[in-house]
């Protein structure tokens, strides 16, 4: 018996206009993935491959130029309440403190005051902010940002989470025990995560599978099947996750140069 898949790319690509141009950017190109419900899929490519277009196709706030994408077997038509996003650039409510940012998904949800008060304290405390619980966005700092808008994300609760680069901003400590709670939560609750990230490591710690894109436009390259034991001590110093570090620099590696040499060939 087949499952039908929870997330499914079908030969998308994404195109966009360009001002004063008439040929089209092509941004992805026919990008075929599936990620099975409750699995934890991580994507990685050099930077302007394409991947928070990829993100935004998925968030249903884009369209693709052709191709399919299928949540639950079903076409993506637009935003959802079964998708939560972490943008790579915060996107907070200016007019609402670190609190009521939280909040505000769990108003759409419906839950009562004293429920969603409960749920902010309990994520504003996970990712450290339970002192700034009042501050306004402009009054906490770009790391602190991003942890209200993972907090806001993980609150919310949702089927799928979709996270573009969400612990890029923050210190190596906080990165750390953040990656830590997030594999708890995703074992937990059996949400399915897509996740993007420019860290080999981090990509390696979170993912079952790791996707690499090609260089512009981006292309599946790779799907690499990850096999660490997370159980185990330091498991980022074994030797089985160096191997794996390898070999996920090496593919990439190869796309940045070979972004490099297109960059020079347009100059
Ligand atoms: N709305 C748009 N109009 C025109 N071009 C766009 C638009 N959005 C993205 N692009 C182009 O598409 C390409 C992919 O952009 P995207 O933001 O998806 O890259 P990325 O892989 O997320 O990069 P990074 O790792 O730097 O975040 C870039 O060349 C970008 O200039
Ligand atoms: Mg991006």
């Amino acid at each position: 018996m087949s499952t039908t898949p929870k997330l499914q790319l079908r030969n998308v690509t994404k195109q966009f206009e360009i001002r004063g141009d008439k040929a089209r950017f092509t941004a992805i190109e026919d990008i075929s993935l599936e990620l099975a419900a409750g699995e934890f899929l991580v994507l990685v490519g050099p930077s302007g491959c394409g991947k928070s277009t990829l993100l935004d196709l998925l968030g249903g706030l884009s369209a693709p130029t052709s191709g399919e994408i299928l949540l639950d077997g079903r076409p993506i038509t637009g935003p959802g309440l079964d998708r939560g996003i972490v943008f790579q650039q915060y996107a907070l409510l200016p007019w609402r403190t670190a609190r009521k940012n939280i909040e505000f998904g769990l108003e759409a949800k419906g839950l009562r005051a004293a429920e969603r008060r409960h749920l902010a304290e309990h994520y504003l405390e996970l990712v450290g902010l339970h002192a700034f619980a009042d501050r306004y966005p402009h009054e906490l700092s770009g790391g602190m940002r991003q942890r209200v808008a993972i907090a806001r994300s993980l609150a919310f609760d949702p089927e799928v989470l979709l996270m573009d680069e969400p612990f890029a901003a923050l210190d190596a400590q906080t990165r750390e025990s953040l990656q830590g709670e997030l594999l708890r939560i995703w074992q937990a609750t059996g949400k399915t995560i897509l996740f993007i990230t420019h860290g080999i490591d981090e990509a390696l710690y979170l993912g079952q599978r790791v996707a690499v894109l090609t260089s512009r436009p981006g292309r599946v390259k790779t799907v690499v099947d990850v096999d660490i034991d997370r159980s185990a001590e330091d498991v980022r110093s074994s030797a089985g996750f160096r191997a794996q570090r390898h070999h996920i620099w090496t593919l990439l590696h190869d796309e940045v140069q070979r972004a490099q040499s297109q960059e020079v060939q347009h100059v």
